[in-house]
């Protein structure tokens, strides 16, 4: 299993593409911190990593919150020895058009799908840094690279995203720590759960791949980049899209 001896820390694991990158990596053999607010729905998960013959906790967190970010990290730490591994996949929508767009909804969005990153890379540099060994994964969007009207708030964070990602890439690349994005397009999550059948049609008409994608999509991208063979690609932006934006 090619990711065996690792520990990967998932934000936002308790459903959707994290729920799923959390698995996926745990079936790599990476021993899991999945970490998200909802314990419930994160016991779940580890049950179900652990009775697969995985290894895996939960942690609750608010990765709004800078204390809980840091104490996380360190039970995380404490639990497992180091992380190696961390995947930025909380994330929310606010959507609104500009004019519209409430100030507390563009600080959400921002806090909750940028900031957190910051924090989260930060509170586990010097554990990747001591080992001189590590993987930041950022799940941003194809929104971050193309826009979306009524998501300003949304693209400008995952656009975000992707300057961190290329900022950190040089940061530590000396350290063989690789910092990278993976770019989903339209994925069939509780996120997307929300959007009107028409809507998801439309979509589909601008996927040349010609349908939506799926979490374990997203996950075999993530999988990959945490994985050794990946080891000399840094500052990338992986597109898992269905082709609807290339270039
Ligand atoms: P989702 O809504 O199903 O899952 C989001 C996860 O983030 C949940 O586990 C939620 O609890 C967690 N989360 C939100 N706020 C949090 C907070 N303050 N603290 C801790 N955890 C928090 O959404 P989905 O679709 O699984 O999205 C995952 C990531 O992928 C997000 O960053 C999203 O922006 C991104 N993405 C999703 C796409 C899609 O089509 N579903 C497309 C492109 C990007």
């Amino acid at each position: 299993m090619s990711l065996s001896g690792r520990v990967a820390l998932v934000t936002g694991a308790s459903q959707g593409i994290g729920r799923t990158c959390a698995l996926r990596l745990a079936k790599d053999g990476a021993t899991v911190a999945a970490a998200a607010r909802n314990q419930e729905k994160l016991n779940e998960l580890v049950t179900k990593i652990t009775a697969a013959g995985g290894k895996a906790a939960a942690f609750a967190l608010d990765v709004n919150d800078e204390d809980q970010v840091k104490s996380t990290v360190k039970a995380a730490i404490a639990q497992f020895g180091k992380i190696d591994i961390l995947v930025n996949n909380a994330g929310i929508t606010r959507d609104q058009l500009v004019m519209r767009m409430k100030r507390a909804d563009w600080d959400a969005v921002l806090q909750t799908n940028l900031t957190s990153a910051y924090l989260c890379i930060q509170a586990v540099m010097s554990s990747m840094l001591k080992q001189r060994w590590g993987r930041i994964i950022n799940i941003t969007s194809v929104f971050g690279q193309m826009g979306q009207a009524g998501q300003a708030n949304y693209s400008a964070s995952k656009a975000g995203l992707i300057g961190l990602t290329m900022a950190i890439a040089r940061e530590v690349g000396s350290r063989a720590i690789t910092c990278n994005a993976v770019a989903p397009g339209f994925i069939e999550t509780p996120m997307t759960a929300v959007l009107s059948d028409d809507f998801k049609q439309a979509a589909v008409k601008q996927i040349p791949l010609g349908r939506v994608g799926t979490p374990e999509d997203v996950a075999s991208a993530v999988a990959f980049l945490a994985s050794d063979e990946a080891s000399y690609i840094t500052g990338h932006v992986l597109n898992v899209n269905g082709g609807m934006l290339m270039g």
